[in-house]
C-alpha cells in the first residue's frame, strides 16, 4: 500500500498533476495496465488486448460449466520467501498485470528484470447455478511455485513451472459476493544453488540461454463439477482399434462405472462402460488411423454419474523394429522418417506465453507447409492447446523434459534429482494422451545429467512404466551410455546421423537402437535491426555461437548442402530422423527458418520443400 501510493505520487508529479495528499490516500489505485515496449514485436503483439487466451484451456477434458479468469489482475513484488507468511489480504496491489503472461515479458505490463517473489490478486463471482457443485480452480502453469489463497484461506500449493494443477476451492467460496484470489509465486530460476527444471531460462541471458519467465504464464479458470467427478483421462487408442482408457475420478474408489462413447463426424462408433481409476479396454472396428498425412481424430464423451466431459483421441501405434536389418521408429507398423525442427516456443513479446493461439498455430502451420512432419519441443512444455494443434495439423511431437541447469557446472543433489524425477512423472502423466507425441526425451546434451552413475537408465524405465506406448530418447546428444530407444547424435552444422563417423561429445552409432540426429543445422544470417531482439548484449554475441552466412541466398545454399548430406546418410547409413535447429531466431540467436518476430522467412520455400521431400523419398527407398 505504501509503495503503491508513492508510485502514484511520482506518476502524478511526472505528469504535472498535483493532488492533496489526503485525496491520494483515498484514491490510491494500482498502476493501470499497459503493455511495455518489447525489444521486438510480432504481428500479434497489438492484438493481445486485455482478454487473452479465451479458448477452453484443456481440450482433452472439457466441461461446459467454466469461467475464464484470464485478464487484468493486480501484482506486486515481494521481498523474500517469508512474505508468503503475511499475505496482503484485502489490499490493492501496486500494479495491474496481464494474466497469463511472464512477468519479464513486455505483454505482462511489468517487464520485470527478475521476479523471484511475487503476489498476484484478482476477484471473481461464482454463478449461483454452481451452488451445490464442487468448484475447481485450475492453473495451466505457474513458474515455479504457487501458494494459492481464496478469501483469506490457503487453498493449495504447487511446485513445477510447466504443469497444470487443480484445487477444490468449494469450501472457501462465497456465492453472491466477490471472492478474493491471491497467489504467491516463487521463481528462483538459476539463482543461488537452486537446481530445478528451467529449460533455457536464466537470470543471466546470453548466447543460447534466454530471458526467464516468472509467474502465472498459462490460463487460469474455474469450473463446476459434481462432487464425484472426472479429474483426468488417460486415453491410448492404437492401430488395431483398441482403446485403453483410465477414467480418474475425485472419489478414488473403483466401484463407480464410467460410460465412454467414441464418435466420428457426429456418429457413434463405440460405447463402453468400465470402472473408474483403473484401465479398461474396448474396440472400435477399423478406425481411420492418425498419422501426419492423415490426422484423423475421434471425439470421446465420458460420463460418470452427473458429470460429463468431452475429449478426443487418435488411433495410432508407435513402436520400433528392424526394417531391412536396421532398427527404425514405426508409426502404425511402418518406418516413419521423422523430420522436424528444434522448437523453443519463445516469443519476443510474450517470452514463454505466445501472444495468442493464432500466433502459436502460425509457427506449426509454417512448418507443416514446408513438409516437416515433426517438432521437437525443446526443454519447454507448452499449453495443452499446442498439442491439440499438433494433433489436428498432423505434426509428431518429440517432447523434452525441461532440463536442469545446463552443462555440468551445477549438478543436482540427491533431493533435487528426486524432484526432477517427480516433475518428469508430471510431464508424462499430464500429456500422455495426446496422439501426436511420439517420444519423451529425458536429458538434453548432458544438462543436469549426473555421470558418476547413469540415472537415465532408471528414469527411462520410469517413463516406460507410466507410458508403455511411446519411445524414449534417454539422452539426446552427448553422454550416451546405451539407455533408451535412440542412438542420438548432435552435431553442427552437418549431421552425423546413424553414421560410422562421429565427433567430440558424441558416441559412435549403436545399431541396436534407432540412429537419429537430435540436432544439426543451426546456421544463421544477421538481419537488420527491425528484425532483431534489440538488446545490445544479445546483438554483441550474434556471431559467437553458430555459423553465420553473409546472405540469405548463401544460407539457403548451405541449408541445401546440409539437407543433402542428411539425405546421403539416409541412403547410405542408418539415419531415421533429424531435427533442424531451429524454427525461429531466439534473442541473440539468428538461426531460425524465420526471424524472432516471424516477419522475415529465410527459407526458399520451393527449395526447402524439395529437399525435405527428398529425405522422405530416400527413407521410403529403405523400407
Ligand atoms: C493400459 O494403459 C495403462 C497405462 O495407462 C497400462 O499400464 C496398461 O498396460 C494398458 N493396458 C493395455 C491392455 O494396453
Ligand atoms: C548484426 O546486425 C546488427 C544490426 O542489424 C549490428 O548491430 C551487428 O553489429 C551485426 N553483427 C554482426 C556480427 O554482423
Amino acid at each position: 500500500m505504501h509503495l503503491a501510493r508513492s508510485f502514484v505520487v511520482s506518476c502524478l508529479v511526472a505528469t504535472g498533476l498535483a493532488l492533496p495528499s489526503s485525496d491520494i490516500t483515498k484514491e490510491a489505485r494500482s498502476v493501470k495496465y499497459a503493455p511495455k515496449v518489447p525489444p521486438l514485436t510480432t504481428p500479434w503483439t497489438d492484438k493481445v488486448g486485455t482478454n487473452p487466451w479465451p479458448e477452453y484451456p484443456r481440450p482433452l477434458l472439457q466441461r461446459k460449466q467454466w469461467k475464464n479468469l484470464n485478464g487484468i489482475w493486480k501484482y506486486q513484488s515481494a521481498a523474500n520467501l517469508d512474505a508468503v507468511q503475511s499475505p496482503p489480504f484485502g489490499q490493492e496491489l501496486e500494479q495491474e498485470v496481464l494474466i497469463p503472461s511472464c512477468l519479464e515479458s513486455a505483454l505482462s505490463g511489468i517487464q520485470a528484470d527478475s521476479a523471484l517473489y511475487s503476489w498476484f490478486s484478482t476477484s471473481f463471482d461464482v454463478s449461483p447455478a454452481w451452488k451445490g457443485e464442487q468448484v475447481v480452480l485450475n492453473f495451466g502453469a505457474v513458474d515455479y511455485e504457487a501458494t494459492v489463497f481464496v478469501n483469506g484461506k490457503e487453498a493449495g500449493f504447487h511446485r513445477g513451472g510447466y504443469f497444470r494443477f487443480s484445487l477444490d476451492v468449494t469450501e472457501h467460496l462465497k456465492f453472491g459476493e466477490k471472492n478474493e484470489l491471491l497467489v504467491f509465486a516463487h521463481d528462483p530460476t538459476d539463482s543461488d544453488d537452486y537446481v530445478i527444471p528451467i529449460g533455457k531460462q536464466t537470470l543471466r541471458p546470453s548466447h543460447i540461454f534466454y530471458t526467464p519467465c516468472s509467474g502465472i504464464w498459462q490460463s487460469v479458470w474455474l469450473e463446476a463439477a459434481p462432487s464425484n467427478h472426472i479429474t483426468n483421462l488417460d486415453i491410448d487408442a492404437n492401430m488395431h482399434g483398441q482403446v485403453n482408457i483410465t477414467v480418474h475420478s475425485s472419489a478414488k474408489d473403483t466401484s463407480a462405472q464410467a460410460e465412454v462413447t467414441v464418435h466420428k463426424d457426429g456418429k457413434t462408433v463405440a460405447t463402453h462402460k468400465g470402472p473408474t481409476n483403473k484401465p479398461f479396454q474396448f474396440k472400435v472396428s477399423s478406425p481411420k488411423l492418425w498419422s501426419p498425412d492423415s490426422p484423423e481424430l475421434y471425439d470421446v464423451t465420458v460420463k460418470l454419474g452427473n458429470d460429463k466431459v468431452e475429449s478426443y483421441t487418435g488411433f495410432r501405434t508407435i513402436s520400433r523394429g528392424k526394417v531391412d536389418g536396421i532398427e527404425r521408429p514405426l508409426l502404425n507398423g511402418e518406418f516413419i522418417f521423422m523430420f522436424g525442427t528444434l522448437d523453443q516456443g519463445y516469443w519476443p513479446d510474450g517470452l514463454y506465453t505466445p501472444p495468442n493461439l493464432e500466433a502459436m498455430v502460425y509457427d506449426l502451420k509454417f512448418l507443416k507447409k514446408l513438409g516437416f512432419n515433426m517438432v521437437r519441443k525443446h526443454i519447454k512444455v507448452e499449453t495443452d492447446l499446442f498439442y491439440r494443434a499438433c494433433d489436428e495439423i498432423g505434426l509428431l511431437v518429440i517432447q523434452d523434459m525441461p532440463s536442469l541447469r545446463p552443462l555440468q557446472n551445477v549438478l543436482p543433489n540427491e533431493e533435487q534429482q528426486v524432484e526432477f524425477g517427480r516433475q518428469m512423472d508430471l510431464l508424462v502423466n499430464q500429456f500422455k494422451s495426446y496422439p501426436s507425441i511420439v517420444s519423451w526425451v529425458v536429458y538434453n546434451e548432458g544438462w543436469g545429467q549426473i555421470t558418476d552413475y547413469f540415472p537415465e537408465f532408471a528414469l527411462t524405465e520410469r517413463v516406460r512404466q507410466l507410458d508403455p506406448t511411446r519411445l524414449v530418447d534417454s539422452t539426446t546428444g552427448w553422454f550416451d551410455h546405451g539407455a533408451g530407444d535412440f542412438s542420438d547424435n548432435h552435431h553442427y552444422a552437418n549431421p552425423q546421423c546413424g553414421t560410422p563417423f562421429y565427433s567430440t561429445q558424441s558416441s559412435p552409432y549403436d545399431p541396436s537402437r534407432i540412429g537419429f540426429q537430435g540436432e544439426f543445422g543451426g546456421i544463421g544470417t544477421n538481419v537488420s535491426i527491425e528484425h532483431l531482439w534489440n538488446n545490445q548484449a544479445a546483438i554483441d554475441t550474434i556471431d559467437q555461437t553458430y555459423e553465420i552466412d553473409e546472405t540469405i541466398d548463401a544460407w539457403n545454399y548451405r541449408s541445401h548442402r546440409l539437407l543433402d548430406e542428411l539425405e546421403d546418410q539416409i541412403r547410405l547409413y542408418a539415419c531415421s530422423g533429424g531435427v533442424w535447429t531451429q524454427t525461429t531466431d531466439v534473442e541473440g540467436e539468428v538461426n531460425g527458418l524465420m526471424t524472432y518476430d516471424r516477419r522475415l522467412e529465410r527459407v526458399d520455400v520451393k527449395q526447402w520443400k524439395e529437399d525435405i521431400k527428398a529425405l522422405y523419398e530416400a527413407a521410403a527407398a529403405r523400407s
